[in-house]
């Protein structure tokens, strides 16, 4: 292949070797289903005990639940979903000039997971933004398509509210003070990716994004609606997540799972490709502060409940986890006690 990007606007025929997944590894697409019951949590509902209980069963249960009537403006999502794809389809130079494969730039345009460990590649591309504090990251934004920054800054602004109000839910759903997770995880980090994946000429062969756990706290993903490809691991088998209008999914990340000592999980997930139509998701992440210690809330550890997981820093766990490939084992089962 003789472009870094997938995105250059040519049509493979055939899938190059490199992203060829062995036999036993490939996604066998005709035996997942799609997943009936995704729990779907209604934020506008006036009951909060009732939520906080929606809450807590789908995170025990799933790991991910959608949300409606989250607080995020229909207006905010159609622009961030028009802009991402109008970033997309600008020409090829124009977007390598954006492109790093070094995991520890701040923002830039990448394809696959990490190019640089992996063995076999995915098909996708990204574009990976830092996005808080604002003011020091979207000076190093693309500035082209023009209205991208003002767009995706309000769309960070109205989705990182969103993940307090689910983190101060997620707390009281395990019991905890509502400002419990807000305090252990400090000043939060938030991260960006815009994902893309285009069509692909063997979808069976290969991934956009391999069975993985993501290693933030929480994620708040913005699926295309015309295109399904988000699949979970629930009870062993791989259900697809179909995009459903005006909802968030939202899934438990590492982070939450250990705090939770294990209650929650922080659910595999992988994003499967077509052979005809692009798709784009965007996922956002909070993240702890570096230094902040991870440990199990001390009200789970007690009653005779050993904490599974030793106390890291975040900035421990997210340099391991980079160091890594992705479909590798659980990057949690690393900080087993
Ligand atoms: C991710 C992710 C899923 C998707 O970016 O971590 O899991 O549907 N994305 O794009
Ligand atoms: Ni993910």
């Amino acid at each position: 292949m003789d472009t870094k990007v997938l995105s250059s606007g040519i049509r493979y025929s055939n899938l190059p070797e490199s992203y060829v997944r062995p036999e036993s590894e490939r996604p066998r697409l005709s035996e997942v289903s799609e997943c009936e019951d995704v729990p779907v949590i209604d934020l506008g509902c006036e009951d909060r005990t009732h939520i906080i209980q929606q809450i807590c069963h789908a995170c025990m249960q799933y790991g991910f639940f959608q949300v409606i009537n989250h607080g995020v403006s229909k207006e905010t999502v159609e622009k961030m979903l028009q802009v991402a794809h109008d970033f997309f389809e600008l020409p090829l130079e124009e977007k390598l000039k954006l492109y790093s494969d070094d995991p520890s730039k701040t923002m830039r345009l990448s394809t696959s997971f990490n190019v640089n460990k992996e063995k076999v590649h995915n098909w996708r591309d990204y574009l990976r933004l830092h996005c808080y504090p604002l003011h020091k990251y979207v000076p190093e934004w693309p500035s082209n398509p023009p209205p991208f920054k003002d767009i995706v800054s309000n769309y960070c602004v109205e989705v990182r509210e969103l993940g307090y109000r689910l983190q101060e839910l997620i707390s009281q759903s395990l019991g905890l003070e509502k400002d419990y997770i807000k305090n252990v995880l400090g000043e939060q980090g938030q991260h960006m990716a815009v994902n893309y994946y285009p069509p692909c000429p063997e979808p069976e062969l290969t991934y956009g994004l391999p069975g993985h756990t993501d290693p933030n706290a929480l994620t708040i993903l913005l699926q295309d609606l015309q295109v399904a490809g988000l699949q979970v691991l629930k009870d062993g088998k791989w259900l697809a997540v179909n995009p459903q209008p005006d909802a968030f999914v939202i899934n438990i990340g590492d982070q939450l799972q250990a705090l939770s000592n294990g209650r929650y999980k922080s659910v595999w997930h992988r994003a499967v490709v077509n052979a005809d139509k692009e798709r784009m998701s965007v996922a956002s992440f909070l993240c702890p502060f570096d230094r902040a210690l991870i440990s199990p809330a001390k009200p789970l550890t007690e009653d005779g409940c050993e904490a599974v997981y030793r106390d890291f820093t975040y900035a421990e766990y997210y340099s391991k986890f980079w160091s890594r490939n992705l479909d590798q084992e659980h990057c949690l089962e690393l900080f087993k006690n």
